[in-house]
């Protein structure tokens, strides 16, 4: 069967990871156009990745014939007018997480996904497609915790990132610490329990950081949620988080429970000196997701030579958005929220 060819929008912190696994880890693709704002980085995808087509016009890109497929790392702002975009033209689409930071424009880009039926359309909630969570996730469908009744869920992204943060805060719009980092934990939520969030109170603070009240940014949120069974979902998420990049899960169930990365180990290596007994940690979500990002291009690439959809869809998309709005509404007004559904 010949080989995939993807084009690939944005080249920035996460695109690089995408493109290069593209490039050097996926089989049965081929890395052969990219899309950057930014010239340098098309000149290292040339140089570096032997892409052929260059672009800083996607709307140029998508209707390039030769290309079947685009993987979208741009800003959260472009995701929903790049999938329509796409879809029209009759491409196969990843988007990186969210889906989009308007409910409108995510439902008005659901209806376009759904209305190109035999295009594949996948999400990068690639926690999905880490080993640890496959793990966790077949003990839970095996019935080995029984009932879930809570779960703990922390994303905390390294201090080392603040500073840059900080800089650029008020000109990028993440859409938000509950858009931006907690959107993982709330589609592992619904992921692993099988029910929707029906209420939602969130809360912030700006301790490290004060600056960051005046550009609406938090340093530290947390948010407690209600499902539709009763059952329960403490979240926090960050960015001064000073050992490294603590992702942590934890679910409570009626007959037993488990933790994924319970201190974020960079690996099985134990130091013991001066300093005592030293794990070291991962640093930064391209090293503690590594393989999860690999996966998941894997798993694109086989559903389109395959003609199958896979499991994380726009609706996940939809559902988590909703849901990280809510947080948003919450932290802004102090008031619980609830989510119709
Ligand atoms: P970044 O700011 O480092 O890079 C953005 C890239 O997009 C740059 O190459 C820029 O030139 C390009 N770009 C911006 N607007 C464009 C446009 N209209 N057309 C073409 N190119 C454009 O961003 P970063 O951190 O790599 O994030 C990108 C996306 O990936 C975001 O949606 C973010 O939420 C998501 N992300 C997901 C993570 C995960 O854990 N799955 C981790 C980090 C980011």
């Amino acid at each position: 069967m010949e080989k995939i060819k993807v084009g690939i929008v944005g080249l920035g912190r996460l695109g690089k990871v995408h493109a290069k696994n593209l490039a050097e880890n996926v089989q049965g693709c081929q890395l052969i156009a990219a899309c950057s704002f930014v010239q340098e980085e098309l000149d290292y995808a040339i140089r570096e990745l032997g892409v052929e087509e260059t672009y800083q016009d996607y709307e140029e890109m998508v209707k390039s014939p030769t290309i079947d497929a685009v993987f979208i790392v741009s800003p959260s702002g472009f995701h929903c007018e790049q999938i329509q975009l796409a879809m029209e033209h009759g491409k196969h689409v990843f988007s990186e997480k969210p889906i989009g930071l308007d409910l409108a424009e995510i439902e008005a880009t659901e209806r376009v996904i759904k209305s190109r039926p035999e295009q594949v359309f996948m999400l990068g909630f690639m926690r999905r497609y880490d080993d640890s969570y496959r793990y966790a996730k077949q003990l839970v469908e095996d019935g080995e915790l029984g009932e879930l009744t809570l779960m703990r869920c922390y994303s905390i992204d390294p201090s080392s990132g603040m500073e840059s943060f900080v800089k650029f805060a008020g000109a990028s719009d993440s859409g938000g610490i509950f858009m931006d980092m907690s959107i993982h934990d709330i589609d592992l939520v619904r992921w692993f329990t099988k029910k929707e969030v029906s209420k939602v109170w969130a809360l912030g603070k700006n301790a490290a950081y004060p600056e960051l009240d005046k550009v609406g940014e938090l340093e530290t949120g947390a948010a407690m949620m209600q499902l539709e069974n009763q059952a329960m979902a403490i979240l926090v998420a960050g960015r001064n988080c000073h050992h490294g990049y603590h992702v942590e899960t934890e679910l409570i169930g009626t007959k037993g429970m488990l933790r994924v990365a319970a201190a974020p180990e960079k690996n099985l290596v134990t130091i013991m000196d001066e300093k005592g007994v030293v794990r070291a940690c991962s640093q930064d979500f391209p090293e503690r997701f590594r393989e999860a990002f690999v996966n998941e291009a894997k798993e694109f690439i086989a559903c389109i030579k395959g003609k199958r959809q896979p499991q994380v869809s726009a609706y996940d998309g939809l559902q988590s958005t909703k849901i990280a709005l809510a947080c948003k509404q919450s932290f802004k007004t102090n008031e619980l929220i609830t989510i119709e559904n």
